[in-house]
Order: C-alpha cells, then sequence, then structure tokens
C-alpha cells in the first residue's frame, strides 16, 4: 500500500480533539470551521487525516449510502450502526450524530431518550436535530439532560415536502423572519451551534451579528462561521442530484468505476492475477503433495 500524505498546516490535524470551546474559539478568532458529512470507517478517517473540525453523521446517509429516496425512510437502528462505525475511525473532529425525521418530534422524553442512544450506543458527541418550532422545545430537554446540541434551520430536508420541496428557503421578508425567530430560539434553548442551509446569503448577512454560536452554512453565503458540504457530494461519489451550493473538489466515482472496470477487465483478459500476487509451496513439499493424491485416489 502506498505511503499517505500528510496535511501539516490542517487546524483540527494536530491531534488536539476539538470541543465546544474550540468552536466558540474559532468563532472568537474568526477561523473558519470546516465540516464533513460521514458515514463509515473508511469516510471517518478520510475526515480525521484531512483534518476537519467537525463530522457530521449526517442523515443524509438515507440518499447518499442507503440509496433511499429522501432522507425521511432512515431509522435510528441504521443511524446508529453507522455512527458507530465513525466513531471507530475518528479521534479528533468533534462527532455530531443526526436525529432522523420520527426520533425526536412527538416529546421531549423521546427526544432525550434518542439522544441519549446517540451518545451512549454510537459514542456522539453531541446530536443535531432539524428545524425550530417544537424542536426549539426538544434541543432545550436534550441540552438540559447534559447532551450538546446542533441547530438546523432554512431547507430542513426531513420536513422538504411542508416546506414545498428541495427550495432555498427565506426569500421572502417574513420567511426569512421565521427562519431568523428559529436560529435566536435555538440558540436562546442552549445549542451549541446551529446549521444555516439553502438561504440567501443577505439573511445570513443581517441575522449573523445576534448569534453568538457558531453558525455552519451550507448554501448560505460566506458570512457564517464555517462550511458544510456532504461528503459524497464534495468528493463526487455521490451520483444523485446536486444541489445549487456543492462545489466538487473530486471525482472519485469516475476512479472507482474506471479501477472496478479495470479489475474486471484483466480477469476477463487472465491478465490477473499475475504470479506475485500467488503464495508457493517448497518444491519437496508439491513433490509430497502428489505423491499423497496419487495414492489417495487408489
Ligand atoms: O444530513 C446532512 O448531511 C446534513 C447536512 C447537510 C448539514 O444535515
Amino acid at each position: 500500500m502506498s505511503a499517505r500524505p500528510t496535511i501539516a498546516t490542517a487546524p483540527g490535524a494536530k491531534g488536539k480533539p476539538v470541543t465546544l470551546s474550540t468552536l466558540a474559539e474559532k468563532k472568537a478568532l474568526g477561523e473558519p470551521i470546516a465540516m464533513v458529512t460521514a458515514y463509515d470507517y473508511p469516510s471517518a478517517g478520510v475526515a480525521e487525516e484531512a483534518g476537519v473540525d467537525v463530522v457530521l453523521v449526517g442523515d443524509s446517509a438515507a440518499m447518499t449510502v442507503l440509496g433511499y429516496p429522501s432522507t425521511v425512510p432512515v431509522t435510528v437502528e441504521e443511524m446508529l450502526m453507522l455512527a458507530a462505525a465513525v466513531r471507530r475511525g475518528l479521534k479528533t473532529p468533534l462527532m455530531v450524530g443526526d436525529l432522523p425525521f420520527g426520533s425526536y418530534e412527538v416529546s421531549n422524553e423521546q427526544a432525550v431518550a434518542t439522544a441519549q442512544r446517540f451518545v451512549k450506543e454510537a459514542g456522539c458527541d453531541a446530536v443535531k436535530l432539524e428545524r425550530g418550532g417544537s424542536s426549539i422545545d426538544r434541543a432545550g430537554a436534550i441540552v438540559d439532560a447534559g447532551i450538546p446540541v446542533m441547530g438546523h434551520v432554512g431547507l430542513t430536508p426531513q420536513t422538504a415536502t411542508a416546506l414545498g420541496g428541495y427550495r432555498s428557503q427565506g426569500r421572502t421578508a417574513d420567511r426569512a423572519l421565521e427562519v431568523v425567530r428559529d436560529a435566536i430560539g435555538l440558540q436562546e434553548a442552549g445549542c451549541f451551534s446551529i446549521v444555516f442551509e439553502a438561504i440567501p446569503s443577505d439573511v445570513t448577512d443581517l441575522v449573523m451579528p445576534r448569534l453568538e454560536i457558531p453558525v455552519i452554512g451550507i448554501g448560505a453565503g460566506p458570512a457564517t462561521d464555517g462550511q458544510v458540504l456532504v461528503f459524497g457530494d464534495l468528493l463526487g461519489i455521490y451520483d444523485g442530484h446536486a444541489a445549487r451550493f456543492v462545489k466538487r473538489y473530486a471525482d472519485v466515482r469516475a476512479q472507482m468505476v474506471a479501477g472496478v472496470h479495470a479489475f474486471a477487465e484483466d480477469v476477463r483478459a487472465r491478465r490477473y492475477p499475475e504470479p506475485d500476487h500467488g503464495y508457493t509451496m517448497a518444491p519437496d513439499e508439491r513433490e509430497r503433495l502428489k505423491g499423497l493424491l496419487a495414492a489417495d485416489r487408489n
């Protein structure tokens, strides 16, 4: 296997675990926070080595890893399995587990019980939930139970149908005010950070002075304290629809297809395996085996 490149200057790569205080400090110093999603041991290892600050085990896994048509069907059990695998590959970044649709909305008790499973069973440092409204109360209850919570406002994919589909939010002053009130409500409930998804940069610019906690943007313009992208989107692994805010930094899927294709071609042309890929037997043992097989036939 070839040597792995080391990334000496990456901010989270200094071996010191990222904590809530690290993120608050970064906001105070104006140092941008880098967050990516990860869903398994290899993607966690990539995030770790790349030196990001925060890893979200996002329910985007529903689509990008499990092949569901939206984030709605993914279950707590599926998310816990993915999160536990991420935990095994992650040491430094703060690890946030996404509470899936239907696992926290019913009551504060349900929300706390689900959040506790993400911490106890999968080793998450924090959890994330979507929307303002009743989610503000749920976030407060989870925080009161001692578990850090990240909020998520703007386009909230779990309730995209009610929002009119996967479209940007806050494009009218009235709707923007709702998004702003949700964000302030989540901050007041004790969230340590909030994701702003798919809202106009103007709205972000106007609300940022009112937010004391780090805001992580995805399609919310450059004024947030950090940015997040979905692992499969930024690396070009996921072949589904890419939102306007996605920037592709690699074309990994094409490389994977090319690699598997080359393997299949080699197998069909008998170019693989080569002598170096096999195991040898001492000549005397080979001769002895021949004798044993001959005797065995009689
Ligand atoms: O599930 C997810 O990947 C997310 C990010 C887009 C923030 O919620």
